[in-house]
């Protein structure tokens, strides 16, 4: 199971890496453009997420078609060493045609904004690393995402041999982590607020404060 925090803001990453549990660290520039990072900074960002443990990090392509993206791509692994970036693209007809190529190259692909089980499909078929479907948008359109999810799942698990993994996005509550856990969906990204959430279980940390004052009063 990899777990990657969701997120281009260096501090608020600081605050969960470095951490066993989790794998790698996903962007897009949605995420770039709310913590104010331009694209020039991506790389040296997300080599500081490496440095600070994260063993694979992934960036989104910034093009809408096929040869533009095979270039952002090109330009983003120029930076990293063989392994450490996993290449996002948007599930289009184009992203589709650019990340098959780039799959043809050795190079790992997420198929992100993926609403539909044939797209998940596409992606094992294809041999995609992951395919990204986003659980909270799709709630937010009125449809019951986990159920759709579920199918996806059903559909990647029907190729074990591709190797791809569900790496689902847009996760909002613990709650919705927790189903997800149970659909045994292969990868799951989120953002570090969250994961602080699951880190510190409030109970647990009462329980911990009775531990510590009990064990002042040891003789
Ligand atoms: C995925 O790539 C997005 O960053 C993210 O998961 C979307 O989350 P949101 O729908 O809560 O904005």
């Amino acid at each position: 199971f990899h777990l990657y925090l969701d997120s281009a803001d260096l501090s608020e990453l600081k605050t969960c890496l470095p951490h066993p549990v989790v794998h790698g660290v996903t962007t897009n520039p949605t995420l770039l453009k709310r913590a104010g990072i331009g694209r020039g900074e991506l790389p040296r960002l997300l080599q500081r997420c490496i440095e600070l443990g994260a063993r694979q990090v992934q960036a989104q392509v910034y093009s809408e078609d096929a040869d533009g993206m095979l270039e952002d791509a090109r330009e983003l692994l120029s930076h990293f060493e063989p392994g450490q970036l996993v290449v996002k693209i948007p599930a289009t007809r184009q992203g589709l045609a650019a990340g098959a190529q780039l799959i043809a190259q050795g190079v790992q692909v997420t198929w992100t904004a993926v609403y539909a089980p044939e797209q998940a499909h596409f992606a094992a078929q294809l041999g995609a690393a992951y395919a990204a479907p986003y659980l909270g948008r799709l709630e937010d359109s009125g449809i019951d995402g986990l159920a759709l999810i579920a199918q996806m799942q059903a559909l990647v698990a029907q190729r074990p041999s591709s190797g791809t993994r569900l790496l689902v996005a847009s996760i909002r509550s613990r709650e919705a982590y927790l189903s997800l856990l149970k659909l045994g969906v292969g990868a799951i990204t989120i953002p570090p607020r969250l994961f602080s959430e699951l880190l510190d279980h409030p109970a647990t940390l009462a329980a911990e404060r009775g531990f510590l004052a009990d064990a002042r009063d040891l003789p």
